[in-house]
């Protein structure tokens, strides 16, 4: 049996990062070897560790700069922080590319989002008119959702036309954590394609999945649909 995979958590204090830790610490092939906060000096800490994948959960707009601290330390970026750009991301590539390292940028953990998006997509082929609903806490600062984004790109991917042109509404009310609906209209009929969810707990097989995949990646891709459908090689 090979050795199992030592795991760094950033933002190991915060929800998400509670949510990491226990779900690593509950499987054999992965080791959490840090748990890493606000105070510890990343580079330094990432370095005394022994981390080979760091795992970045902190607050939006943060990660992109800490995977780059990552990187630098020689340890494989997972950013599951919001608020990565394209661009950031192609940087991450390029830097993990030019040392030999992989990682893996994931807007968002969830099994069933991805499943949303690859069903939206073969809809989005036969009905050219679609909108999409997300729906979010009332603290979710950022709206639209870059789940409910990143569907109107591949809506737009599918349908040949800019993704600004998919109409997105956006709802913040107590009481809800995070859904998105996708709504499609076509002659007397309409398709909801709709996901819920009811905790942090979708994200854990994600999480896993994608610490898992960016141990033998290349190049640092975007989105979790790269660990579900496994490495390439
Ligand atoms: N990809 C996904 O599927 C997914 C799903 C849910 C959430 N998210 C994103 O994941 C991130 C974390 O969410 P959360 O709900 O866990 O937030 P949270 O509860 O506020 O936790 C964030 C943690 O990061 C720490 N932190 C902040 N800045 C830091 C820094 N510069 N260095 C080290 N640690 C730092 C915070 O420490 P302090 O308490 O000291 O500030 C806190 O412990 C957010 O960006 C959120 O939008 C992503």
């Amino acid at each position: 049996m090979s050795a199992p995979l030592k795991i760094a958590v950033v933002g190991a204090g915060g929800r998400m990062g509670s949510l990491a830790r226990e779900r690593i610490v509950g499987v054999g092939d992965l080791e959490l070897v840090a748990s890493l906060g606000r105070g510890d000096a990343l580079r330094r800490a990432l370095e005394d560790s022994g981390a080979e994948v760091g795992l970045d959960l902190t607050a939006a707009g943060q990660g992109a700069a800490h995977g780059m601290e990552m990187l630098a330390a020689r340890v494989r970026p997972v950013i599951g922080t919001s608020g990565v750009t394209c661009e950031e991301n192609e940087a991450l590539d390029r830097a993990a590319r030019a040392v030999g390292l992989g990682g893996l940028v994931v807007p968002n953990f969830s099994l069933g989002i991805w499943l949303l998006s690859r069903a939206v997509e073969e809809a989005a082929r036969h009905y050219p008119r679609v909108e999409v609903i997300e729906m979010h806490h009332a603290n979710k600062l950022d709206a639209p959702s870059g789940t409910a984004l990143n569907t109107a790109e591949r809506i737009g991917r599918v349908q040949g036309r800019p993704a600004q042109e998919v109409p997105i509404h956006s709802v913040r009310i107590p009481g809800l954590l995070s859904n998105q609906e996708v709504m499609f209209g076509g002659e007397g009929e309409v398709l909801r394609l709709r996901h819920e969810t009811y905790g942090l707990a979708c994200f854990g097989p994600g999480i896993l999945a994608a610490l898992r995949y960016a141990a033998a990646a290349e190049g640092v891709e975007r989105g979790i649909e790269h660990a579900f459908e496994g490495p390439r090689t």
